[in-house]
């Protein structure tokens, strides 16, 4: 009996995954380090820290380095989410948010992100949110649970209550993990661990999900 939602932002809500993206690259282009979108697809969903490390390989840069290079990137992903509009929001996301709270559903937003409030207000949506935890709520990052376990308790709801959409598959992982029903969104190939693996939000309602949960518990 499924109650409450927990939403990733980056590449479920909205597109910040590409600004993700277009940051590193920045980042990349400047320190000669061979980087481009394929490689991103590596770190989606990853935390700021282990997403340099990725790029980094076995480089060696000092501590010092490290933060300088993960605030650099920050500054431009930063830069970039100042354009953020509704408009920024994927096809079918906030009907769906809508759907599932008139269906009485809680929904909490679970993103690795220190920048996810920032970018839930300049989408529009923080009223529609009943809880977020975000990249300062707890320390481990995805795969770990404690995100989403976080995310819940704040819900006020045991995890097997919760389904957690996610694009990610360290997300997903995080979300089996902890114990939660998981949605997919995007190619098998990368969230084909989820319980559920859906295209996109469009045309998503609570009653559809409803019925594809059925068809797996048989
Ligand atoms: C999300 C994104 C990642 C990003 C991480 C940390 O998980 O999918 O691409 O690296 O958040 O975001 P931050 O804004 O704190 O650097
Ligand atoms: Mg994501």
């Amino acid at each position: 009996n499924i109650r409450g939602a927990i939403f990733d932002l980056d590449g479920v809500l909205t597109d910040t995954a590409e600004y993700h993206y277009q940051a590193w690259q920045k980042l990349a282009d400047e320190e000669g380090l061979p980087f481009n979108r394929q490689a991103n697809e590596a770190l989606r969903g990853i935390s700021r820290r282990a997403s340099l490390m990725l790029m980094i390989g076995d480089r060696r840069y000092s501590d010092t380095q490290i933060q300088e290079m993960m605030e650099r990137k920050n500054d431009y992903y930063v830069e970039l989410i100042q354009n953020i509009t509704p408009d920024n929001l994927l096809p079918g996301a906030v009907s769906l948010l809508d759907n599932l709270r008139q269906a009485g559903l809680k929904i909490a937003l679970g993103s690795a992100s220190k920048n996810a409030r920032v970018v839930v207000e300049k989408l529009g949506i923080s009223d529609k949110l009943d809880a977020i935890a975000d990249g300062y709520s707890v320390q481990k990052p995805k795969p770990a649970p404690d995100l989403f376990l976080f995310a819940a308790q704040q819900l006020g709801l045991p995890p097997q209550q919760c389904v957690v959409f996610e694009d990610a598959a360290a997300g997903i992982d995080a979300a089996l993990a902890a114990g939660m029903w998981a949605v997919g969104m995007g190619p098998p190939e990368r969230v084909g661990n989820a319980h559920i693996v859906l295209p996109c939000l469009d045309g998503m309602t609570w009653g559809k999900l409803q019925g594809k949960f059925r068809d797996i518990a048989l």
